[in-house]
């Protein structure tokens, strides 16, 4: 409700009626109180002067005059004045109705108000019925304070009166500035209140909108809650569906691997025939040109075999079919074995071939086909892309691990080439099968087998300047012991 503004605004209408009400009760309290206490002060003082009067001695009248024992009281002047002085009210003595003896003065003079009498209604109340009056009442233009009360003479009977006055002003003086601080109070309140009033409004208005913003905020976000989980069902969806897919595409390649195996198999067997026979009739045949084709046609069956023996390798290792066949053998033997048959390679290129193998690497715990296959295959290449340079094949140890490295000072490849230099079929550009020969298998069979043993292989090369390839093989038996569970992990 406070939050509309007519609201607020007749609720500090109604305040505004309050507080003027109570501004006038209060005002009204505090006069009420005044005029009491002035009365009461003013009753006081006639009883002083009443008294003061009886001081002097028994009253009496003789015509026109009132004794206080032997003394004329119109005399003495000095008595109100003194009671004036006493008591702060101004006094008038009344012989009946006439004044005697007053310090009031006739109005617009300063002369004594004597021989002037008082109203009728007073002389009726006071007078003649003995009362005490006591009000505020008006003379010569002025409300006063004025008590009046009946003077007896010694026998009794009333031979006058007395009047205790003041200005009403004096009295209410100083409630002006009561007034000025009350109104000033009440003021003070009212705009604390409005100002309570509109902030709270305010403030209330903004909760309320915040509110409505909240309430927004939340449709929008069940929104988008209801939003995300349809898509995390649409994925989950998808991802069911790309299992699938990776499944049926696993099973495919499987299926082809398997085709792969058997086909080359299937394929070697002929061409080995094909090669055996070529090379009897060989023997066999002195004609020169019969020769020459001879030797075509083995050269070009050694390669498809070759080609196919790759292919035969690749799809064994996709297949799974691959195994290992661990057992200790002489390392060094090895490696000298392998550069004696790489050598006329790089000797017909001009190249040297050195083998630097660590003193401390005796026998080795591996595959050893595969461990040959790998390093045939890593120095046959160095060997093809390096002439008139230095192949250098390096074996020690690093802790558990055999390190070998093929090092060349071959043509090198560009950063380009080495990122691919692993994948199936890929070769450094299109003149590379022109100048050197080969399928691009090579590779990809070395990291597989490199994989398949627990080991890595990585390759440095600088355009032009050479290549290094490092292999890491694990499983290192210094006394020349093989593991006694060979063939289980780390190789699967
Ligand atoms: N030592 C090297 N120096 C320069 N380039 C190399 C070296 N070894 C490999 N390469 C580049 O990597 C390519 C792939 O090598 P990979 O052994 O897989 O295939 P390939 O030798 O061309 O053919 P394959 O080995 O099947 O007969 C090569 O064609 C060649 O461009
Ligand atoms: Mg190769």
């Amino acid at each position: 409700m406070i939050t509309q503004f007519r609201y607020r605004i007749a609720l500090l209408a109604a305040l505004f009626g309050v507080l003027v009400a109570m501004f006038w009760m209060i005002d009204r309290a505090m006069l009420d109180a005044r005029a009491e206490l002035s009365l009461h002060a003013a009753d006081t003082a006639g009883l002083f002067a009443t008294s003061q009067i009886a001081l002097l001695g028994p009253l009496r009248t003789d015509g026109s005059t009132i004794y206080a024992g032997s003394i004329d009281l119109s005399t003495r002047q000095d008595l109100p004045d003194m009671v004036e002085r006493e008591t702060g009210f101004g006094c008038t003595i009344f012989l009946g109705n006439t004044r005697i003896a007053t310090t009031a003065t006739e109005a617009g003079s300063t002369e004594r108000a004597l021989g002037t009498q008082a109203n009728q209604l007073v002389t009726q109340l006071v007078f003649r019925d003995g009362e005490v009056f006591s009000g505020v009442t008006e003379t010569i233009g002025k409300d006063w304070v004025i008590v009046y009360r009946p003077l007896y003479g010694a026998d009794g009977k009333r031979i006058g009166m007395v009047a205790s006055f003041r200005e009403w002003a004096s009295f209410v003086e100083d409630l002006r500035t009561f007034r000025g601080l009350l109104a000033a109070v009440l003021g003070f309140l009212f705009l604390s209140i409005a100002l309570l009033v509109f902030r709270i409004g305010r403030t209330i208005e903004a909760l309320e909108d915040q509110h409505t913003q909240n309430q927004q905020q939340n449709a929008r976000l069940i929104e988008v809650s209801e939003l995300l989980h349809h898509r995390a069902e649409e994925l989950d969806h998808a991802r069911e569906d790309a299992v699938e897919a990776r499944d049926e595409a696993e099973r495919a390649s499987q299926a082809k691997s398997v085709f792969l195996a058997n086909m080359s198999h299937e394929l070697r067997t002929p061409l080995n025939a094909i090669i055996g026979y070529s090379e009897l009739l060989l023997d066999d045949l002195p004609d020169s040109e019969a020769q020459d084709d001879l030797g075509r046609i083995g050269t070009a069956s050694r390669h498809l075999l070759r080609v196919i023996s790759d292919i035969l390798d690749i799809s064994k290792i996709e297949a799974g079919k691959l195994e290992l066949e661990l057992r200790s053998f002489p390392l060094p033997s090895l490696l000298e074995t392998l550069a004696t048959q790489v050598r006329p390679l790089t000797t017909a290129r001009g190249t040297t071939l050195h083998l630097q193998i660590d003193p401390e690497i005796d026998r080795m715990c591996g595959d050893e086909t595969k461990v040959t296959q790998i390093l045939l295959n890593l120095l046959s290449n160095a060997a093809k892309f390096t002439e008139d340079g230095e192949v250098i094949l390096s074996a020690h140890r690093d802790e558990e691990d055999v390190v070998f490295r093929v090092h060349d000072t071959g043509i090198g490849m560009t950063p380009e080439e080495l990122d691919r230099v692993f994948e199936p079929f890929t070769q450094g550009d299109a003149s590379t099968t022109r100048r050197y020969g080969g399928t691009g298998l090579g590779l990809t069979i070395t990291r597989r087998l490199a994989e398949f043993m627990g080991g890595t292989i990585d390759v440095r090369s600088t355009l032009g300047e050479g290549t290094v390839f490092e292999l890491r093989l694990p499983q290192v038996s210094k006394k020349g012991r093989c593991p006694s569970q060979p063939s289980t992990p780390p190789y699967h």
